[in-house]
């Protein structure tokens, strides 16, 4: 079953994480991976170009750093123009049925998605829009894979205690991909 992982990030030639991420999953058979910024710099989605290859997976990955508590620009317009009335919801739900996994980074530890915590609001709800996404949608959201504490410092060293735990999550989003996306419950 083909996996399409929607990928967004405004910087990957900074990146660490999702650069890695990348890396470890690019070889995957029956894995296509849409890099929105540099397939559409100019923001010109391919609106039918997209259907099309959602369609033709079995399921959907949003892979993304999380930016000022939600998903990157680019992956929003992709929500705004592909998710379209009387394609995904409306008349036909195209997408009724799929998979869809998050895999998501985040700057700030997992202590601070607390309500005792300085950014005050979970994870699971600072996610609700795109929860909501899916049921309309008739996806199936699967558990979240996160990697939390992972503020992007340029120049860190590869021996970094960061990048092992990168490295590691990195293999856990892989073997994912290999076994299939398939889990028990959503967030
Ligand atoms: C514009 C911007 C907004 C960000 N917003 C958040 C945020 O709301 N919460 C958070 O935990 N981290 C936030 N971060 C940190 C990024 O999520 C973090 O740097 C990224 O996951 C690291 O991945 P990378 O090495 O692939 O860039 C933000 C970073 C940028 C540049």
């Amino acid at each position: 079953m083909r996996t399409l992982v929607i990928f967004s990030h405004p910087h990957l030639a900074t990146s660490r994480v999702h650069r890695t991420l990348i890396d470890t999953i690019d070889d995957l058979p029956d894995v296509q991976i849409h890099h929105l910024e540099a397939m559409y710099p100019q923001h010109d989605i391919d609106v039918e170009a997209e259907q099309a290859a959602c369609e033709h997976a079995g399921r959907l990955v949003f892979q993304f750093p999380f930016y000022w508590y939600s998903v990157p620009p680019l992956l929003k317009l992709w929500m705004d123009e592909v998710l379209a009335f009387g394609w995904a919801y409306g008349k036909r739900q195209q997408l009724r049925g799929k998979p869809l996994r998050l895999i998501i980074s985040s700057g700030a530890p997992e202590s601070a998605y607390a309500a005792s915590g300085y950014n005050r609001f979970t994870m699971e709800e600072l996610l609700r829009p795109l929860t909501a996404m899916t049921h309309l949608t008739g996806m199936v959201l699967q558990a979240p894979l996160i990697l939390h504490g992972v503020p992007n410092i340029p120049g860190m060293d590869v021996t970094d205690p960061q990048m092992l735990r990168v490295e590691a999550f990195a293999r856990q989003y892989r073997e994912l991909l290999e076994k299939g996306l398939h889990a028990s419950k959503g967030i």
